[in-house]
């Protein structure tokens, strides 16, 4: 068998893997509109997809405010979370299990996407950066973003948590919280976007106050052993900075790791560039949970990466958006379909759910 490593079973926190083959959460903006609902033709994606050892579905709105795209879907009404419900039910009938990405995009946002409202962020600090609000208009900047006022927040957290309290009932077997890419709590994290004065911003401790919060206010609905956090602490998408990522993120790492959090997902970098391995490092010694990591990595380098004990779980993104069965292909050192990034996101069937699996593509 190929990728040994890959295919040892494993427990995260409280959910069984078969093997450590995770699916990558993937925005692929195909919710039904109006309403941002969830429907047939993800559930039909996702069952595609069950062979994962776990799959993290994509970035979901928590909230009216919390949408920074188009067409990505939201778990803030009865009709998403029924629409997630047919979801989770596809992928648990193929034998899977799937975990909830719960999203705030801060600062990456428009007025248009808030019903003329602006993005609000931890500093009125506007990214050099692009969200696609429309087909017709596709790709523009930003919005000018607004600061939270102090006495808000705790109404974010409560976001948070009624945002898990629907994944719970749609049936999710966890919820990954979203802390990377430049998003709301990426933003609370790093130095670079968060200028606050309050108990929010200015020292570490307080940047990681939200950060916190929320996984706490998360894990008291699903149990922390439910519960994932996503960062991407060398990652400068969404014109991120940070003046010391490796203090910043094994403090964070910590934190989790104090509550008990199930994984911690790392996106460590992309293909073919440098990792800093230094970082990498001092966010597994902080988390003592399971350490995910993502980003590039090839069925012998993410078996590799576990073998070494560096990771514990490799999540893979690309590579499961053009082969459904990519666990079956690794162990068989079969052919690897490659995607084509003009059908990520947006559109119907064709670059979604037309990847055929391997027996079929065969026959
Ligand atoms: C089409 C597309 C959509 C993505 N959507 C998300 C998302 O919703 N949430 C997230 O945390 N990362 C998202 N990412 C990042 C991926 O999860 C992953 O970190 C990245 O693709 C690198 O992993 P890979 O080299 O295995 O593809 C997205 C990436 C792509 C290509």
């Amino acid at each position: 068998m190929a990728h040994d490593a890959l295919f040892q079973p494993l427990d995260i926190g409280g959910v069984h893997v078969p093997h450590r083959i995770l699916m990558a959460p993937l925005t692929r903006s195909r919710a039904k509109q109006p309403g941002d609902v969830p429907w047939e033709l993800n559930a039909t994606y996702y069952a595609q997809r069950a062979s994962a050892g776990l799959i993290v579905a994509e970035a979901t709105s928590i909230s009216r405010h919390a949408k920074g795209y188009a067409f990505i879907p939201g778990v803030f009404t009865d009709e998403q979370e029924a629409g997630w419900k047919a979801v989770v039910d596809a992928v648990h009938a193929e034998g899977g299990r799937i975990l909830l990405q719960l999203f705030h995009c801060g600062r990456i946002s428009h007025t248009e996407l808030l019903d003329g409202d602006a993005p609000v962020a931890p500093s009125a600090l506007k990214a050099a950066s692009q969200t696609y609000i429309s087909a017709e208009s596709g790709m523009v900047d930003v919005s000018e973003p607004r600061a939270l006022e102090t006495d808000e927040i705790a109404g974010v957290v409560d976001e948070y948590r009624q945002a898990a309290a629907r994944a719970k009932a749609a049936g999710f077997d966890g919820v990954e919280i979203h802390g990377a890419n430049g998003y709301l709590l990426d933003q609370f994290t790093r130095d670079g976007t968060n200028q606050r004065t309050d108990a929010y911003g200015g020292s570490l401790e307080n940047r990681l106050r939200l950060p916190l919060e929320v996984a706490r206010a998360v894990s008291e609905v699903f149990g922390a052993d439910r519960v994932g956090y996503r960062i991407s602490p060398t990652g400068d998408f969404n014109d991120m900075k940070d003046s010391n990522p490796i203090e910043t993120f094994a403090a964070l790492a910590a934190g989790l790791s104090g509550l008990g959090l199930a994984y911690i997902h790392v996106v460590e970098g992309f293909a073919g560039s440098p990792r800093d391995e230094d970082i990498a490092a001092s966010v597994r010694a902080a988390f003592d949970g399971v350490y995910v990591a993502n980003g590039g990595y090839t069925g012998e380098t993410g078996a590799e990466r576990i073998a070494s004990g560096k990771a514990d779980a490799i999540a893979y993104g690309t590579l499961f958006i053009s082969n459904p069965d990519l666990p079956h292909r690794l162990q068989h050192e079969a052919t690897l379909a490659d995607a084509d990034p003009k059908t990520f996101y947006g559109g119907g069937p064709e670059g979604y759910t037309d990847y055929p699996a391997l027996d079929t593509a065969e026959a």
